[in-house]
């Protein structure tokens, strides 16, 4: 097939990025423009602004993009978004502007999954080996699949209750760190030695995941120190939480790779940037002689290089989206 150069478009949560993406891995430009230190003040995303920034900021990222990669629309093969899951308000403002953009262009619309673009991050650097095993961690999502093939995905377990990248936030609150708090919880407890002793969330058998039992812990224990007078150990703290919260994922990648023959070990999304993290998995799949494969920083967090990267399985199935194309706020990576 001839080259295929993809605009994807971004805009689920807190970054409105769009970027060019040629065949599925060749990233010909991308920009990212970020609201984090706006939401930072408020200690969290607010819906209500990042749909406003994004509504403000998209036809300059736009412009941008096409600028940096020499391109005119008119050059664009298909247009990329990505509709779910996420923030609503945000979502509609990347779903919109990419419908106006296929409308009036007249280009292909290809609906992507967040979930399922950040899988595919994997396959900008590298090449997605299959059958694999996908670990997606980000601040929504906390979940662990076998992929058989392109988009052959098997749920083995999610969370059943908070994420990972949600838990290291909300620590991160309560050692007084600002938003978004898992980089800020791992530079902290690069300082700190396992002191605190917090408990395993109860391990069923199952590749569910749990968080909010490790929080709550963390939470009673600073509340129980601060009443008996004692200093709270901030770097320390912030080791032993990460130490738990890691272990969890350990123990079910662990289950998996028993269980399941992967060629890989794929992380995706926001928290696969913790290099603690990275290293822990690095051990338990050498046991099992298999690669893990982690995208550089840029693709690990919400971009929109990982979207262009999915969207083209289904540009070379012709599996295009039509002009009433919504957002889904919910949305399953099955579905
Ligand atoms: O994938 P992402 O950019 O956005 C979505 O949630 O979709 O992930 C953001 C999450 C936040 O919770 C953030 O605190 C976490 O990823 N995160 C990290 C690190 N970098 C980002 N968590 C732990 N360690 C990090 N280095
Ligand atoms: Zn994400």
């Amino acid at each position: 097939m001839n080259s295929v150069k993809i605009l994807a478009i971004e805009s689920s949560c807190d970054e409105t990025s769009i970027a060019i993406v040629e065949n599925g891995s060749k990233v010909l430009a991308m920009t990212t423009n970020t609201q984090i230190n706006t939401h930072a003040k408020y200690g969290g995303v607010v819906p209500e602004v990042a749909s406003r920034m994004h509504a403000e900021n998209i036809t300059i990222v736009l412009h941008e993009t096409l600028t940096k990669a020499n391109l005119r629309l008119e050059d664009i093969d298909a247009i990329a978004v990505t509709y779910g899951p996420g923030l609503l308000g945000s979502l509609l403002v990347g779903v919109n502007f990419a419908k106006t953009l296929a409308f009036i262009y007249n280009k292909p619309l290809i609906a992507v999954n967040h979930l399922i673009g950040h899988i595919y991050a994997n396959n900008i650097e590298n090449k997605l080996e299959f059958p694999l095993l996908s670990l997606i961690v980000s601040g929504g999502h906390t979940e662990l699949l076998y992929v058989s093939n392109d988009y052959e995905f098997k749920l083995l377990g999610a969370t059943l209750d908070d994420a990972i990248g949600e838990s290291y936030d909300k620590v991160a609150k309560v050692l007084g760190l600002s938003y978004p708090g898992g980089p800020n919880v791992e530079k902290l407890a690069k300082d700190g030695v396992d002191y605190y002793d917090l408990p395993l969330p109860v391990n069923d058998g199952t590749y569910n995941f749990s968080y909010s039992g490790l929080k709550s812990s963390v939470l009673n224990l600073v509340n129980k120190e601060k009443m008996h007078g004692h200093k709270i150990l901030k770097e320390n703290l912030a080791y032993s939480f990460q130490k738990v919260a890691v272990m969890e994922i350990c123990i079910k990648v662990n289950k998996a790779l028993e269980e399941y023959n992967v060629k890989q070990l794929v992380v995706a999304g926001g928290v696969s940037a913790n290099n603690y993290l990275r290293e822990q998995l690095e051990t338990v799949c050498q046991k099992y002689n298999t690669k893990v494969t982690v995208p550089s920083l840029k693709y690990c967090t919400d971009n929109a290089a990982m979207i262009g990267a999915a969207a083209y399985y289904l540009y070379q199935h012709k599996i295009f989206a039509n002009l009433d194309l919504d957002a889904c706020s919910y949305l399953d990576i099955c579905d």
